[in-house]
């Protein structure tokens, strides 16, 4: 661990000043001048409760669509709470198997039976969903903390409906900056009113502290009386409560179109853009030249193209009414994983191959396909495609 002195958009680190291209304060909202320092004594149930967090909860409802919210000391404790609240020993839980640390210890904690899919996996999640278990959770990130991708969160939403699944999305780094008004990856993604539970957290695209829950009032209530990580800790002291309803009432949402346009103008200019993972799959049409960086290292520094070429190997799985036949020629970029009557799962380099080329020719042998889906979340332009043809 080194020590640093942060600055807004720099840090410094060892006398020298860098700039800082592992914050997560994405917007980059001013601080609030607070001049009551307020620490509380004791947990919300106990003394530490103040009119701030009702305040700030009622916005945080509002931006949700929630009936109700409940602010924790951190993201991290929001999602222990939360979790070990809702889910007992007899539930059914479908994690993801890239969710945040945070998630998967409040999976442990639940006792729950934890099913682990492939990340974004959704041919994985639907036939791990399959089981006799009476409740059945679902749980996701929204941008994926690790790799900055997002969730397919439309194909998990139909999954959890056909399933009767409860669907629980941690946002921490969608939320404030996706969506309108920086609503959220549910909200970017039209699947707003299919997720039961809301988590986030309030340092990150807010810049401030904390963590909350959004969700129906039963669960928040649920939570004041059963959560530990809300109930057995000093409540989040009431400065930081203030700052948080400060910078929620600032300019973000001019801030958050800034964060696009500044992205957008720089590279006009011919200066090289380089972007945190987190905005990888938007980066391809803001600029030419991007990085990726890993735990704050610059590990990939290419033209747009070659950089997502290189990560764009899609899997594809087509479930078809008998086996298809891959002899033809100008399919020859395609790497065929699984080929059996009734399914048919292969691999190939976007830039390589049209799937559409595919489609046509499975057609072309009488085989019918039922359903398509593929690995990385970008099931729509497949589907688009299959339409036209
Ligand atoms: C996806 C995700 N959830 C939760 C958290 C925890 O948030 P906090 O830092 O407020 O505890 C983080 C923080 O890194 C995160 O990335």
């Amino acid at each position: 661990m080194n020590d640093t002195i942060t600055n807004g958009p720099y840090i410094t680190i060892n006398s020298k000043t860098l700039i800082n291209l592992s914050s997560n304060d994405y917007l980059g909202i001013k601080p609030s001048k607070i001049k009551k320092k307020q620490n509380q004594s004791s947990s919300r149930l106990i003394a530490g409760n103040n009119k701030s967090f009702k305040i700030l909860e009622n916005k945080l409802s509002k931006h949700k669509s929630q009936e109700n919210s409940l602010v924790f000391p951190t993201g991290y404790m929001a999602n222990l709470g939360v979790i070990t609240s809702l889910v007992k020993n007899n539930d059914l839980v479908l994690s993801d198997e890239k969710n945040h640390a945070s998630l998967i210890e409040a999976c442990k904690i639940s006792d729950a039976k934890i099913s682990i899919f492939k990340h974004n996996n959704m041919d994985d999640l639907k036939s791990k969903i399959k089981t006799s278990a009476k409740r059945k959770f679902i749980i996701t990130e929204g941008i994926f903390s690790m790799d900055g991708d997002f969730s397919n969160l439309k194909r998990i939403s139909e999954i959890s409906d056909k399933s009767d699944a409860i669907t629980i999305l941690d946002d921490a780094h969608g939320d404030f900056i996706l969506g309108n008004d920086g609503k959220g990856t549910a909200n970017h993604f039209g699947v707003s009113k299919k997720i039961d539970v809301y988590t986030s957290s309030l340092s990150k695209g807010l810049g401030s502290f904390g963590g909350y829950i959004s969700s129906k009032k039963n669960v928040v209530d649920l939570c004041i009386n059963k959560s530990k990580s809300f109930i057995y800790t000093s409540a989040l002291p009431t400065f930081l409560v203030d700052d948080a309803i400060k910078r929620f009432d600032s300019d973000r949402e001019a801030k958050r179109k800034n964060l696009w346009k500044n992205v957008k103008s720089l590279n006009k200019q011919g200066v090289t853009i380089i972007l945190t993972t987190h905005y990888l799959l938007e980066a391809e049409e803001m600029c030419d030249r991007i990085g990726i960086l890993n735990k704050g290292n610059l590990v990939a520094l290419d033209s747009t193209k070659n950089l997502l070429k290189r990560i764009q190997t899609k899997i594809v799985t087509f479930v078809v009414n008998g086996k298809v036949n891959i002899e033809n020629q100008s399919l020859k970029s395609l790497n065929v994983i699984d080929n059996q009557p009734g399914q048919l799962i292969v691999s190939y380099e976007k830039s390589l191959l049209n799937i559409e080329e595919l489609i046509n020719y499975i057609n072309k042998q009488n085989v019918k396909i039922s359903d398509i889906s593929t690995d990385d979340g970008n099931l729509e332009d497949v589907f688009v495609r299959l339409t036209k043809s």
